[in-house]
C-alpha cells in the first residue's frame, strides 16, 4: 500500500520528524484510519526516496507515542486508542450560519437545466415494466459477442494502449457507412461518420456547434425530453411544432431564422407516427429556405412492422442539410453506449473537434466488435431475429388492450418498441392510470415520465399513456394488460 507523504529536502525540520508528522496528522485527522495497515518501512523508503532507518527511526516515534504498533510478521499498523485527538476549531456560529457564510461564498454552479429519467426510479416495485425502449435482454448475442470479443482482443495489441482516432475507428465508419446504403437508402462516406456514446452525446456535440444563449430551435411537440432538455441546457430558445398520426406537422414550421430542426420522422417520439413522404420533401424545402440543419433521430428504426420502411430524409437530402443520428441502443443494447452521426460535409471537420474536446473519442475493443458484427452479417442476421420476436409482442399488446378495453385508440404500431394509447374520456388521466398500475405491480406511463415533455400542452397532453413491449415476453404482455384492466374498471366512469 502506499500513502501520501510531501518531504521538503531542503532545510527545515529532519526527514524522520517530517514522515513522523505526517502520519502523526493523517491518523488525527481521519484519513488513516484506526487499525489500517500503514506501508512497510522497505516500500516507504522506497516511496519516499529516503534511506530505510530514517522510516524506521520515524515508525518507531509513533509506537513509542502510541499511535501506531506493529504486529510481528504481519505489519504496522494504526492504534485503536490514540493518545489525543486532532484539535477542532472553534465554532464561532451556528452550523447552518457557517454553511450559509460559506455557500455565500462559494462560486455559483453556472449550469442550469433538467435531464430525463434514463432507468425508471420505480422499476424495483414492478413485477411487469412496460417502460420504454428497452431491448430483451434475452436477446443479445452474447455467443456472438464472446466470439468476436475474443479475436479483437488477441489481436489489439497497441490498439488498447494508444489512444484511436476521437471520431472513431475506421473500420467501424466503413461498416457503419456500408450499412446505411441498403438500411436507410443513406450514402455517406466513412468520413463523414462520427462515433458517439449513443444519440445523447450526438445532441450534446450537435448543440456546441450550433446553438448558443437565444438561438431558436424547433422540435417536435410533444418531444423526447432527452434532446428538447439539451438544447435547452446550451441556451436555446425552443419553437414546438405540434405532431399528430403522421409526425411533425410541417404546415406550422415557423418561417425566421432557425439554427435546427430537431424530428424523429421514423416512430415520432412518443407518439409513434411515422412523418409521411409529402412532409419530409416540405420539411427539406423549409430548411433549405431558412438555411436551417435538420436533425434526424432514427432511434428505433430498425424495427419496422408493416409496409416498406421510408427512406431516412439523410437519403433524400440534396442540400447537405440533414445531420442523421442512429444507435445501437435500442437494436443491440442501450449498455454498449455505442452511436452514430452522418455529418454533413461541411460539419465534418467543426463536428471532429468538438468530439475531440468532448471525450477524446471511444473504446477501441466495444467499437471493433460491432465493427466486426456488422461486417460479418450478424448484425443483419440478429435485426431479423428481434424484428420477428418484437412484432409479436406488439401484436400480442394490441390483442390484450382490444380484449380488455374493447374499441381503443393506438398509435406508433407500424414500427419500434413501443405504442401510444389515447385514453378513452371516462379513464382516470394518465398520471392516476399511472399511479393505479404502479400499485398492482405494473409499469405503465404517462408521457412525462416516459421520458417525453408536452411543450405546447393540450387536451391530449395527459390522455396518452405509453406501452413499452420489447422486452416483455407474450404471458408477462397479457398478465400485466389483464392487471391493468382489474384496477381500471373500478374507476371507469
Ligand atoms: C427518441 C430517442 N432518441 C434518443 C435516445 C437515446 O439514445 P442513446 O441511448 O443512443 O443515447 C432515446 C432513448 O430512449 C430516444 O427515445
Amino acid at each position: 500500500m502506499q500513502i501520501t507523504i510531501n518531504i521538503e529536502l531542503m532545510d527545515g525540520p529532519s526527514l524522520q520528524h517530517q514522515i513522523f508528522e505526517s502520519i502523526r496528522r493523517q491518523i488525527l485527522d481521519g484519513h488513516l484510519k484506526t487499525g489500517s495497515l500503514l506501508p512497510s518501512t522497505r516500500d516507504l523508503s522506497q516511496q519516499l526516496g529516503v534511506s530505510r532507518n530514517t522510516v524506521t527511526l520515524a515508525y518507531n516515534r509513533l509506537i513509542v507515542e502510541d499511535y501506531i504498533f506493529t504486529r510481528k510478521t504481519v505489519g504496522t499498523f494504526v492504534n485503536e486508542h490514540l493518545p489525543e485527538s486532532f484539535p477542532v476549531p472553534e465554532e464561532t456560529s451556528s452550523p447552518d450560519q457557517a454553511t450559509g457564510e460559506l455557500h455565500s461564498l462559494r462560486h455559483p454552479v453556472l449550469f442550469k437545466g433538467k435531464s430525463q429519467d434514463v432507468v425508471n426510479p420505480n422499476r424495483r416495485k414492478l413485477d411487469i415494466d412496460f417502460w420504454v425502449g428497452r431491448p430483451d435482454p434475452h436477446t443479445f448475442p452474447t455467443k456472438a459477442w464472446r466470439r468476436i470479443l475474443l479475436k479483437n482482443l488477441s489481436i489489439a495489441g497497441s490498439s488498447l494502449t494508444e489512444y484511436s482516432n476521437p471520431v472513431g475507428i475506421l473500420k467501424l465508419r466503413q461498416a457503419i457507412a456500408e450499412h446505411l446504403g441498403p438500411a436507410r437508402g443513406i450514402k455517406a462516406s466513412a468520413n463523414q461518420i462520427i462515433i458517439v456514446n449513443g444519440i445523447q452525446e450526438g445532441l450534446n456535440l450537435v448543440s456546441r456547434l450550433l446553438i448558443k444563449e437565444g438561438t431558436q430551435v424547433v422540435t417536435e411537440c410533444p418531444c423526447y425530453q432527452g434532446a428538447a432538455y439539451t438544447f435547452e441546457s446550451y441556451g436555446a430558445r425552443i419553437n414546438p411544432v405540434p405532431v399528430d398520426n403522421a409526425g411533425m406537422d410541417v404546415e406550422k414550421l415557423p418561417l425566421g431564422q432557425t439554427s435546427l430542426a430537431y424530428v424523429t420522422p421514423s416512430h415520432q417520439y412518443p407518439m409513434g407516427g411515422t412523418l409521411s413522404l409529402e412532409r419530409r420533401l416540405r420539411l427539406l424545402n423549409w430548411a433549405s429556405a431558412t438555411g436551417a440543419y435538420i436533425v434526424e433521430d432514427d432511434y428505433d428504426s430498425d424495427f419496422r412492422y408493416n409496409g416498406s420502411p421510408l427512406m431516412a430524409i439523410a437519403g433524400q437530402d440534396r442540400n447537405d442539410c440533414v445531420i442523421y443520428m442512429g444507435t445501437f441502443s435500442k437494436s443491440i443494447g442501450a449498455g454498449l453506449r455505442l452511436g452514430y452521426l452522418v455529418m454533413p460535409k461541411d460539419l465534418v471537420e467543426p463536428a471532429k473537434t468538438v468530439k475531440t474536446l468532448m471525450d477524446n473519442g471511444h473504446s477501441y475493443l466495444d467499437q471493433a466488435i460491432i465493427a466486426d458484427f456488422i461486417s460479418s452479417g450478424f448484425f443483419a442476421k440478429h435485426l431479423r431475429s428481434i424484428r420477428h420476436t418484437y412484432l409479436i409482442r406488439r401484436n400480442t399488446l394490441v390483442d390484450s388492450l382490444q380484449k380488455h378495453f374493447g374499441q381503443i385508440s393506438l398509435s406508433g404500431l407500424d414500427g419500434g418498441m413501443h405504442i401510444a394509447w389515447y385514453l378513452p374520456k371516462s379513464f382516470p388521466a394518465a398520471n392516476e392510470v399511472q399511479a393505479l398500475a404502479e400499485g398492482i405491480g405494473v409499469g405503465a406511463y404517462s408521457m412525462e415520465s416516459a421520458a417525453a415533455c408536452h411543450l405546447c400542452y393540450n387536451e391530449c397532453s395527459d390522455r396518452i399513456i405509453v406501452l413499452g413491449y420489447s422486452s416483455l415476453n407474450e404471458g408477462q404482455i397479457r398478465e400485466g394488460i389483464a392487471r391493468l384492466a382489474g384496477v381500471l374498471q373500478l374507476k371507469i366512469k
